[in-house]
């Protein structure tokens, strides 16, 4: 039967990678690496770079498959999303029965964890349904970005006691934020937190965390919103992509 591993790779420090990652990355025959096509040549060459630096011996293979257009045409968001995954599941059973022999081991190296905002686990159960194809399914976690924005931060993600919502750029409003004390925002193109910065919150923001360009900042919200937008949008001109995480929390939590 073939095995499928999807391999948590931490959030851009080669150093994030674990002692079972590690194993597992000695155990796979054909690496699947997405290409964006756009501005992620950085990360893949990460991805190129841990193989090298982990796996001993070189009895592996890297197949680079081109990603599926997300069609900006289709306005509304989920069927946007649904269209991307459908064609994105077509891709990976073509490649897995094109690449991977009967007893091989296949592996997608997944940014930070594969179970926080990725689609990689949900497009393998969407191959596995349909039933032309069938493999076994290994996961192994990966430190998140929002663990690396906690550790280069120095700070706790939740206060005594309190809760955090895990949420996107998208979702983040006042009203979603009403009765919590704290949030984690990832994947936020917009600086979300704009909407926030008349009301009492600390920010903890970090870009490229963990890679050679990381950026933190921090402090009251109000004071840092444009600071931060303005450093996000020069920093994203210079390095053409930006990857950044932030947690909010309100000024008088229980850190
Ligand atoms: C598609 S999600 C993937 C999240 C990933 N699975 C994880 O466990 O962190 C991509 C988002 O993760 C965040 N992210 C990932 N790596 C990052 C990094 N090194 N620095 C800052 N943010 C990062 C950003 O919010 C980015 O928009």
């Amino acid at each position: 039967m073939r095995k499928l591993s999807l391999i948590g790779i931490g959030a851009g420090n080669p150093e994030h990678i674990t002692v079972q990652a590690i194993r597992a990355l000695n155990a796979v025959d054909v690496f699947f690496i997405m290409d964006k096509g756009d501005t992620k040549q950085t990360l893949l060459h990460i991805r190129r770079e841990i193989c090298e630096r982990y796996i001993e011996g070189k009895n592996y293979r890297i197949v680079q498959v081109e990603d599926a257009f997300r069609d900006p045409d289709v306005a509304d968001y989920a069927a946007r999303v649904e269209l991307w995954h459908e064609q994105r599941s077509m891709t990976y059973e073509r490649i897995i029965l094109d690449e991977l022999k009967e007893d091989q081991v296949g592996a997608f190296l997944v940014w930070g964890d594969p179970s926080l905002y990725d689609s990689t686990l949900r497009i393998l159960d969407r191959v596995l349904a349909r039933g032309a194809l069938q493999f076994d399914i290994e996961m192994i976690p990966g430190i998140t970005s929002m663990q690396a924005l906690a550790a280069q931060h120095h700070i706790a993600l939740n206060g005594i006691g309190e809760s955090v919502l895990i949420t996107t750029g998208r979702k983040l409003s006042s009203t979603a934020m009403r009765n919590m004390d704290a949030a984690i925002v990832m994947l936020d193109g917009k600086c979300a937190f704009q909407q926030l910065r008349d009301q009492d919150w600390e920010i903890f923001w970090g870009a490229y965390i963990g890679m050679d360009q990381e950026i933190l900042l921090s402090g009251k919200l109000s004071d840092m919103a444009d600071e931060i937008e303005s450093v996000r949008s020069e920093a994203r001109r210079k390095n053409h992509w930006i990857m950044d995480t932030y947690l909010l929390r309100r000024s008088n939590s229980s850190s």
